[in-house]
């Protein structure tokens, strides 16, 4: 059978992603953040966009939560949605670094083999891989949104590190250990990796 995206063609803008840098006077990147719920992801994602946006740096966050109310409402946390999820943000976050900006991803993307996927989409140099470590017990502890306390009482399936799996990055490009580190000093510690 032919497969659905048969007899397509892709178009070439005559505008390359290096002229975009040029006249953007910064790279284009994405940050990929992956770790726990309540690991403080979108935390330091924000708080990292504020401090590019305050350098003129023309940067924008893709947050798990947000992405899950529009793009990707049809999808769940089973193995396969998680994997569709991190499939199209990658896809997403490719298009936006051609366009010339630093794409801040935050997702759990728990998943080793997804996060390699992403990587492949990328030239050499433009995949950052953060790895926002906190230990479970911290984040357990801090549970913002309560959903720890409804996934140890059996009321959420798949909860990641609860019921579903978190595989640790086994390389990552950048670690920072929130139960450690403040906000600002995760800011600065990633800025002086940008720099
Ligand atoms: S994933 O694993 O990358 O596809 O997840 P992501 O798109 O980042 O979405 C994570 C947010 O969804 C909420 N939520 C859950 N997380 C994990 N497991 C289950 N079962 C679940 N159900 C809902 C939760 O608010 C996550 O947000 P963060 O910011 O990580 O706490």
């Amino acid at each position: 059978m032919e497969p659905k995206s048969a007899n397509i063609t892709w178009q070439h803008s005559t505008i390359k992603k290096e002229d975009r840098n040029k006249l953007n006077k910064h790279k284009s990147r994405v940050l990929w953040f992956t770790g726990l719920s309540g690991s403080g992801k979108s935390t330091l994602a924000f708080a990292l966009e504020q401090q590019l946006f305050r350098r003129h740096y023309r940067s924008y966050v893709l947050d798990g939560d947000n992405i899950r109310h529009g793009i990707n409402r049809d999808l769940g946390f089973s193995p396969q949605d998680r994997t569709e999820n991190i499939r199209r943000i990658g896809e997403v976050a490719k298009l936006m670094v051609d366009a010339g900006l630093i794409v801040i991803a935050a997702f759990i993307s728990p998943y080793e083999q997804d996060r390699s996927m992403v990587r492949t989409l990328f030239a050499d140099g433009e995949f950052i891989e953060v790895f926002i470590d906190c230990p479970i017990e911290e984040c357990e502890r801090r549970d913002v949104k309560g959903l720890y306390k409804k996934a140890l009482a059996g009321e959420i399936p798949n909860f990641t590190g609860v019921s579903a799996p978190y595989e640790i990055p086994q390389n990552p490009d950048i670690i920072i250990d929130t139960s450690q580190l403040s906000i600002g000093e995760s800011v600065r510690k990633i800025m002086d990796y940008l720099d």
